[in-house]
């Protein structure tokens, strides 16, 4: 259970913990096959097993409580875990207190087709919701912008940029960023000339987000 807090606009809700597990394996230089330890250890629990769980629990990249707000997700890889849940409770789960009624946008950054992660479930929320939920892919080694550069996510979000913008600047927004800390710089390298275009100061701006719980990122 999330302990007492100061008022705030985002909320948790004490609830089951799900999550996104990539089970690592590989084959170092010596020819050794290398498992990772926390994933392969999460992923070999038999159903049932005690698990003792640490960390910012209920204190870090909470949804907002406003059901009308707009909220921008940005995902590399497993970095889409903590929005899938997000999504769950907009489009696929019930609650007393909580109808999501503000407009959903995701961006997920994968290297391949193939790895996309869960896009059977967007597709659905899509087809549930089409004016709350908008999905964006940036699929790095398959596609590239029309300057033939690489489809990061941040490539594909400089191609809504002035909508992502507009949407900024308004106080019900909140971005939520989780997976690959380079995505961090690459998407401050799209804001700053959007921002200085209206004479503002990119990462002050930034600054102000976080401080009024719209701009969270959770990279590593
Ligand atoms: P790539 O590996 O083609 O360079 P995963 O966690 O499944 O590997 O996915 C991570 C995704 O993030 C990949 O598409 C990867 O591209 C991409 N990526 C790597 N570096 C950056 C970066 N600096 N900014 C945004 N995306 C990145």
């Amino acid at each position: 259970t999330p302990s007492p807090a100061a008022p705030s606009a985002t909320s948790a809700t004490p609830r089951p913990v799900s999550l996104c597990v990539k089970r690592l394996v590989y084959t170092n230089d010596a020819g050794e096959v290398v498992k990772g330890v926390c994933s392969n250890f999460l992923c070999d629990l038999k159903p049932g097993a005690d698990v003792n769980i640490t960390g910012p629990v209920g204190k870090e990249m909470l949804m907002p409580k406003d059901p009308n707000a707009t909220i921008i997700m940005l995902a590399t890889g497993t970095g889409i875990a903590p929005f899938r849940s997000f999504l769950w409770k907009m489009f696929f789960e019930k609650y007393e207190d909580y109808k999501f009624n503000g407009l959903a946008w995701l961006f997920l950054g994968v290297p391949t087709s193939s790895s996309l992660l869960y896009p059977e479930e967007f597709g659905k929320m899509k087809a549930k919701a089409p004016d709350n939920f908008r999905v964006d892919y940036a699929i790095s080694r398959e596609e590239t912008n029309a300057a033939g550069e690489k489809m990061y996510i941040q490539t594909r979000m400089a191609e809504y940029k002035d909508e992502l913008w507009e949407l900024l600047k308004k106080d019900n927004t909140y971005v939520y960023m989780c997976g690959l800390k380079g995505m961090e710089k690459g998407i401050d390298e799209i804001m700053i000339p959007l921002a200085s275009k209206e004479g503002i100061d990119w990462i002050d701006y930034r600054k102000q987000l976080k401080k009024s719980e719209q701009w969270n990122v959770e990279v590593y």
